[in-house]
């Protein structure tokens, strides 16, 4: 059976997550793998959700934009307890051009915006530090930078990532008598079929 395509349940539970202000309303937890063959999972924002799949801004200069470079299968995994919702996504990542990361970016704090330049000019995401002064400094000083340039640009090492996802399981909590329920939906060329598995 033909049936809709599963993103749009999946942004309309997260605007549901949003209205019963779900902690995590706004994380996905997602799975790249890594060159010694592991699977590294770690929480970022989701940002849109589209037909076509979901956005994630991420810095090139970090390991998981290599290993997703590297190999575009991840998994993403969302789950708000709140409303007793979890959808996993499995799909190939891509970078996209997206003009609707220059104003998330104007929206950022100061400092995470010069977080993101620090990677650039100071040293990258996930390497090692000498110490918690090299992070402090180096934000002072990359804050005065920007300041004195008056506005703090969208760094060129900033990317929208498109996952875009061939198969979406959608999952309701049961509750105690773990009763779940379970779909699970496949892209068939331009559809999507859906089945419902064991709990
Ligand atoms: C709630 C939450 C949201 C986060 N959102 C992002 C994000 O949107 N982008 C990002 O690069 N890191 C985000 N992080 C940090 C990542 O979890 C991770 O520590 C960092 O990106 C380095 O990951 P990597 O070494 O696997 O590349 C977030 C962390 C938390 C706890």
């Amino acid at each position: 059976m033909n049936v809709t395509n599963p993103l749009h349940e999946l942004r309309q539970a997260r605007e549901e997550a949003r209205k019963a202000k779900d902690k995590l309303a706004e994380v996905v937890y997602i799975t790249t793998i890594s060159a010694d063959g592991y699977p590294a999972t770690r929480p970022v924002f989701s940002r849109e959700i589209t037909g076509d799949g979901v956005c994630l801004y991420l810095s090139e200069l970090s390991p998981k934009f290599r290993e997703l470079t590297a190999n575009p299968k991840m998994t993403l995994t969302f789950h708000w307890p709140d409303i007793g919702r979890v959808f996993r996504v499995t799909g190939d990542a891509s970078v996209i051009d997206n003009p609707a990361m220059e104003s998330y970016w104007s929206s950022r704090h100061p400092t995470a915006q010069a977080l993101a330049h620090f990677y650039e000019h100071v040293q990258q995401q996930s390497t090692a530090m000498a110490s918690r002064d090299v992070l402090t400094n180096g934000i002072e000083k990359t804050k005065a930078t920007l300041e004195k340039k008056g506005k703090a640009p969208l760094p060129k090492t900033w990317h929208c990532v498109l996952v875009k996802p061939h198969t979406v399981e959608a999952w309701t909590s049961g509750g105690d008598s773990r009763l779940h329920h379970r779909e699970l939906y496949r892209r068939s060329g331009k559809d999507w079929k859906k089945s419902l598995l064991v709990p």
